[in-house]
């Protein structure tokens, strides 16, 4: 008799669109679709969006990947999402105002404020990490300093996934690695810290249940069945975060393996058993989607970004030629950049449009392009951007390596890991093998893995990884251009320090 195969799907809850993607329980991508939304900067290193874009965008890419197709077979579903961000609802779950997303620098007087209340070691004990900007406790009081009108309205506070969960199931729930990065998780023992949310007054009924990212938080309701094609009823992962899916999307679900992400932001995660924690807090400590586990990560918060950043300002001509051959700007982008040589004629470029985390923390400092000649042209420029990218890439790595998490299994994902340039820069700059796995969905795919365990599909994260995950190709170094590369990398070193002061001055004007 033949087995019925079932399917699963992933939403993807980016910072430039959400992407839904419904596989096979191998993991194939049957159906994929993408809805993209606004990014607002109301001030300069501000980031807000509304999350009835969220929200309308997964109805309508849910729609497109269930039309046509026969629903009953959708065993379960499963949401990742950018990270940290703030949703706030009050009494009849109306958003209260936009989300202050992950990449908002706005709250360095709330981290003094948390740090001075609960001490510095005391919150990296508890949170694995020290007070930061992106993370969504300093947003929270941000709100609470800044807007009491509406902080008095709040009776849920949400991060992005978990508020396209609760419009589709009714539930308020999270999952363990999502919630590591909201700074109020007591990151040991996986539960809402009590001594943080009564320190920072915050109260625990505002926060959703936690849950492991492969059980089930709740099911698909009538009212959303009805706009999305899937039936009432399914059941709907925890989830993870943005990052954490990846990894299961990636198979970096066991020690020794890590992956590097160029998407909106740039990451280096390392999957850890055991609980490591950097004391000076430049990467951060998770828990991680596979039950009782953790993940350690170093984030550059501009890395896709800059890129994009580029190609919308500087790009008109590539976007235009683009569109008449029907391809990517990015693919054209690429093929100029490479015609730059490594250095790009000793042009650097700094990758912190939106300030930085790893491994400055400085919510002040900014992006810039250092050595700028007049024999430059665009094409250096650009290369530039993919190396200072890389650069900052590497950075993360040094801090890994510092720690003692170390890897010799380096999968590289995201928008950029898909540019064969970028990740030869990968490959050469980190002097290892860089690989890609078949399937290029990665958090999408990590969250219907999740899915498909809570739905009994598969017996467990790591032996859904074993069967569905597939090496793609593999990049190795080049040692003559990895010489070349540490050359600029050690002044690179240098830019940060030299401007430390400069970007302090920049921002109280
Ligand atoms: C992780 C982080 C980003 C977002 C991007 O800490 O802030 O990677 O999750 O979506």
């Amino acid at each position: 008799m033949e087995a019925i195969m079932r399917y699963l799907i992933g939403i993807d809850l980016g910072t430039s669109g959400t992407k839904t993607v419904l596989f096979d329980e191998d993991g194939n991508t049957l159906k994929s679709h993408t809805v993209e939304y606004p990014m607002q900067q109301p001030k300069n290193g501000w980031a807000e969006q509304d999350p009835e874009d969220w929200y309308r965008a997964s109805v309508e890419t849910l729609k497109a990947v269930t039309d046509g197709i026969d629903a009953s077979k959708i065993a379960g579903i499963g949401i990742s999402g950018q990270m940290h961000s703030l949703v706030l609802l009050d009494e009849n779950n109306e958003v209260i105002r936009p989300a202050i997303l992950w990449c908002d620098g706005r709250t360095a007087k709330e981290c003094e404020e948390i740090t001075e209340l609960i001490g510095r070691e005391r919150l990296i004990e508890i949170t694995a990490n020290p007070a930061l900007t992106g993370f969504t406790a300093s947003k929270i009081l941000w709100v609470k300093n800044n807007e009491p009108e509406n902080y008095a309205r709040v009776r849920h506070i949400l991060l992005a996934k978990d508020y396209v969960r609760f419009r589709l199931t009714g539930e308020y729930a999270t999952d363990v690695s999502d919630a590591s990065g909201m700074q109020l998780l007591d990151i040991a023992n996986r539960c809402w810290s009590d001594e943080v949310l009564e320190k920072l007054d915050i109260k625990k009924e505002y926060l959703a249940k936690v849950y492991e990212s492969a059980e089930v938080t709740g099911y698909v309701t009538a009212g959303a069945s009805k706009l999305t094609g899937v039936p009432e009823g399914t059941p709907v992962a925890g989830g993870a975060g943005d990052n954490a899916a990846a990894a299961v999307g990636t198979g970096v679900v066991e020690d020794g393996k890590a992956f590097t992400t160029i998407g909106t932001s740039g990451v280096v995660f390392a999957h850890t058993k055991e609980m490591h924690i950097d004391p000076k807090g430049r990467v951060h400590t998770f828990c991680c989607a596979v039950p009782g586990e953790w993940h350690v990560m170093g984030v550059t918060l501009a890395a896709g970004l800059s890129l994009k950043w580029f190609r919308d300002n500087l790009c008109k001509d590539e976007i235009a030629v683009a569109e008449t051959m029907g391809a990517d700007p990015y693919y054209l982008m690429d093929k100029e950049a490479e015609q730059s040589p490594i250095g790009c004629n000793k042009l650097l470029y700094m990758p912190y449009l939106m300030a930085e985390r790893t491994p400055h923390l400085d919510p002040d400092c900014r992006g810039g392009f250092v050595g700028l000649s007049a024999m430059h042209t665009k094409r250096d420029m650009l290369r530039a951007v993919m190396e200072g990218v890389v650069y900052s890439l590497r950075d993360c790595c040094e801090v890994l390596k510092e720690m003692g998490v170390t890897s010799e299994d380096m999968a590289a994902c995201g928008g950029g890991g898909s540019s064969p340039l970028w990740r030869s820069m990968l490959a050469d700059t980190f002097g290892m093998k860089v690989k890609t796995v078949t399937s290029k969905e990665g958090p999408a795919l990590g969250a219907a893995i999740l899915a498909g365990v809570c739905a009994g599909v598969y017996p467990s994260v790591q032996e859904a990884c074993r069967s569905v995950v597939k090496t793609k190709t593999e990049q190795a170094p080049n040692a003559a251009n990895g010489a070349e590369y540490e050359k600029y990398y050690d002044i690179y070193r240098q830019l940060y320090p030299a401007l430390k002061d400069t970007y302090i001055d920049l921002a109280k004007i």
